[in-house]
């Protein structure tokens, strides 16, 4: 579906599911904004596979997690799309940036909770607050979640609550803003092979385990995620919103070592 002249924002697309977003939504035909932390190199590389393909991006660096970077982020963002379009405002944010943290909760140290919940809930929070005076109505929110926020795992305790803190931002966010007609949607990717996941999807019998309670039969990839995502900001899903969409081809569907005949 197209997504001819809207501007989109993604955070954390230098690399793993942002990264296809932003290539996605681009292909669609939207002007992508894409934001990275530390990697500029791999944030570059991604507008130009963009710009190869037709498309229009450029990269921005902030670390969401600081409101100061986030404030700043937005004035170059103002200046970039004025020059651009002519306009500073935007059609779609994907909060995508987030960390893992391994760790149940005997194990984890205060620096390590401060870290996950600075980049995965106050990273969020701050960046809609900078985006609701800029984001044209009609607009869409996406908030990249986890199906750890409904399932939580004794070993990812903090990472789960991080993301049931972010499933509650949609439901609050959507009612907020529904009367300008944006939509505020939760996506939640089950495991998909990144980076960030290398640890399990790397682990053959990890892998295989996770296949094995998948409807689809095999992890995510990261293009299955960014699928979902366009389908969340095309026009036509214009009247979805506040809700919770898993993308992870059915995982936990399945009981493993229980035959389907
Ligand atoms: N992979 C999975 O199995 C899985 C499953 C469920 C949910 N998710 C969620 O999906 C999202 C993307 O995960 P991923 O697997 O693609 O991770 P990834 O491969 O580790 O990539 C993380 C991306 O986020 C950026 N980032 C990290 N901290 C940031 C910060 N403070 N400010 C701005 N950008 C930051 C990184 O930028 P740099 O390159 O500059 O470091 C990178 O572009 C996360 O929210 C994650 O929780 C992932």
């Amino acid at each position: 579906m197209s997504l001819k002249g809207k501007v989109a924002v993604v955070t954390g697309a230098s690399r793993g599911i942002g990264r296809a977003i932003a290539l996605r939504l681009a292909r669609d035909g939207a002007l992508v904004c894409v934001n990275y932390h530390s990697n500029a190199a791999a944030a570059q590389a991604v507008v130009s596979a963009i710009e190869a393909a037709g498309g229009e991006a450029f990269a921005l660096q902030a670390d969401v997690g600081s409101v100061e970077q986030l404030g700043r982020f937005f004035e170059i963002l103002d200046a970039e799309l004025t020059q651009r379009r002519g306009d500073r405002r935007f059609d779609i944010l994907v909060n995508n940036a987030g960390v893992g943290l391994a760790g149940t909760t005997a194990a984890s140290t205060e620096a390590d909770f401060d870290r996950v919940f600075a980049t995965n809930v106050k990273g969020p929070f701050f960046t809609v607050q900078h985006t609701i005076p800029r984001l044209r109505d009609g607009g869409r929110v996406i908030n990249i979640s986890s199906g750890a926020s409904r399932r939580p795992m004794p070993q990812y305790a903090a990472y789960s609550m991080t993301k049931a803190a972010l499933d509650a931002f949609t439901i609050a966010l959507a009612a907020e803003l529904g009367k300008r007609g944006i939509t505020v949607n939760t996506l939640a990717p089950g495991l998909t092979a990144t980076d960030m996941s290398a640890g399990f999807v790397e682990d053959p019998n990890a892998s295989r385990l996770f296949s094995s309670m998948t409807a689809l039969g095999r992890v995510g990839k990261v293009e299955d995620i960014a699928n979902a995502v366009a389908l969340l900001a095309a026009p036509d899903a214009g009247w979805v919103t506040g809700q919770y969409v898993e993308a992870s081809g059915g995982l936990g569907l399945l009981m493993p070592g229980f035959e389907v005949n």
